[in-house]
């Protein structure tokens, strides 16, 4: 997969992003305005994430690998191959800095927490603007973390073993929160965003990196077999239920995409938001519903382990079919 050549940034990207942004705090105005009158519930049931409670718990059953257990094991192998194989074509380090620029790492004092850190891709880009000592690299797998303790850039990094969904951290911790490529592990994101929030000093802002949902019916069947693809108002519903301001979603391809959507985005889709109150998260959520010590029935196990992973092939097919696509297309071509 590394074999793709190094691509540059979407060029559609700043006006793109610059009109969903636009639209996005349009939104998050309207959703003020809906809250200040009291009429937030009904806004939430037409917006997105608005499936009926049983209808969502369903479409998180059938998503392999929205389960800790099953992520666990997937990354107890992946971790072996991840750094060769799984960066460097969508999630290139260009994209990666790009995206990372959008938590406002402006000062080398910074505290900053990432989480899902891995073997330390992203953590690489922090560190580019943060010093090491300052950065506290959290993952649920050891398997990946140990591949981070070898990387010499990340040496003085704080390397934490913990869940995205029960953050090991004080309330009003860190400057800046960052999770790449993790949220579609969980099972529970609005917990997540909720934790990010909670860790958060005032004036602490959150960037979550992660997929985007496919608009094609044959992705959209394996994005649901794979793991979790939110939409962008999904993003946003999570930060603002979370108590986040200034939610800002950006989306980025590859330029051999060529701006192709349909087939949804792996690591395309940049939320962040501001906290500007001091404490937890106005949000009240239950006992969460899954951990990775949990018990679990190894032949559901397995029926999820291997169709995550049958569904995972398919959109690294899908961005092959991409790439040679942008090949023979002529240039200006969408494809
Ligand atoms: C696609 S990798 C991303 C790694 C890194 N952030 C990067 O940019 O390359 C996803 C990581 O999320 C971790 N993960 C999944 N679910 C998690 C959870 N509930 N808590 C903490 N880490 C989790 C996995 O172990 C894996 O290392």
């Amino acid at each position: 997969m590394c074999r793709v050549p190094p691509v540059e940034l979407c060029t559609q990207r700043s006006s793109l992003s610059k009109r969903r942004g636009f639209v996005l705090r349009e939104r998050e105005r309207d959703l003020e305005r809906e809250r200040e009158v009291g009429k937030l519930v009904l806004l939430y049931r037409v917006s997105s994430p608005d499936r009926p409670k049983m209808a969502s718990k369903l479409a998180q059953n059938s998503r392999s690998m929205q389960h800790k257990k099953v992520a666990f094991w997937f990354y107890r192998f992946l971790s072996v191959v991840y750094d060769e194989r799984c960066t460097g074509v969508a999630w290139t380090e260009d994209i990666r800095d790009t995206a990372i620029a959008k938590a406002d790492l402006c000062d080398r004092r910074l505290k900053v927490l990432d989480v899902g850190g891995g073997t330390g891709y992203s953590t690489l880009g922090i560190v580019k603007h943060v010093d090491a000592e300052n950065v506290t690299i959290l993952d649920q797998s050891t398997h990946q973390l140990m591949k981070a303790k070898e990387k010499e850039p990340l040496r003085k990094c704080t390397v934490v073993e913990g869940d995205a969904e029960d953050l090991p951290f004080p309330t009003d911790y860190a400057d800046r929160y960052i999770s790449a490529g993790c949220i579609e592990y969980w099972p529970e994101p609005q917990r997540g965003i909720k934790e990010a929030y909670r860790v958060l000093k005032p004036g602490g802002k959150a960037c979550v990196i992660g997929p985007l949902y496919p608009t094609f019916w044959l992705s959209q069947f394996f994005a649901d077999k794979w793991m979790l693809f939110p939409k962008e108002m999904d993003y946003v519903d999570w930060f603002s239920k979370a108590g986040f301001q200034d939610v800002e979603v950006t989306i980025e391809c590859p330029s051999w995409f060529r701006g192709a959507r349909r087939h949804g985005l792996i690591m395309g889709c940049w939320v962040t938001g501001v906290k500007n109150t001091p404490g937890d998260s106005p949000l009240k959520l239950g006992p969460k519903v899954d951990d990775v010590s949990k018990p679990v029935n190894p032949l559901t196990f397995f029926a999820r382990f291997t169709l995550g992973s049958f569904a995972g092939i398919y959109f690294v097919l899908v961005s092959y079919y991409l790439w040679i696509k942008h090949l023979i297309y002529p240039k200006g071509l969408a494809i």
